[in-house]
């Protein structure tokens, strides 16, 4: 099935200067980026984006890092693109990755992780409506 995802470059990603050698892996992969853009993150943003862990106690370091620099942020489309993306990024925490994953080769901690890829069709969908107009979309 054709998928849309969402693709956050987090801002350790940014410091890194690795923006186009991650984009390069998702179309080398057959995945059609649908959006692109810079975004900067604000905290009423962030309230919604990620309300699943505001009762966290990392709740308040995630915030800020993320607000602290503008992000890459694109729509990636494609067959089974949530799975594809998944498997390319790799899991949250780097130190459980695979080798020739975004977040093994780049990545430090679940703090310093890279990337933020969408979890589901759903969570795709609630986070492309909350940086992307339809007029952005192709
Ligand atoms: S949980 O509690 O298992 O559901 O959380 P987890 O899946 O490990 O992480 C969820 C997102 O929070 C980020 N994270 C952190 N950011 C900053 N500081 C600390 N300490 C921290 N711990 C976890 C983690 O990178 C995940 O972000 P996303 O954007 O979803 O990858």
């Amino acid at each position: 099935m054709t998928e849309q995802t969402v693709v956050l470059i987090k801002p350790d990603g940014m410091e890194k200067k690795v923006v186009g050698q991650i984009i390069d892996r998702f179309e080398r992969a057959g995945l059609m980026l649908s959006g692109l853009k810079l975004v900067q993150f604000t905290q009423p943003i962030l309230d919604v984006w990620y309300s699943h862990h505001k009762d966290k106690p990392f709740f308040q370091e995630l915030s800020s890092q993320m607000m602290s620099c503008p992000i890459v942020a694109m729509v990636l489309s494609g067959e089974g693109a949530i799975q594809k993306v998944f498997d390319i990024c790799g899991p949250t925490d780097p130190t459980e990755a695979l080798v020739g994953t975004i977040r093994k080769d780049y990545g430090v901690d679940k703090p310093h992780n890279v990337v933020h890829r969408s979890d589901s069709v759903e969570a795709a969908k609630k986070e492309i409506g909350l940086i992307f107009t339809p007029s952005e979309l192709f």
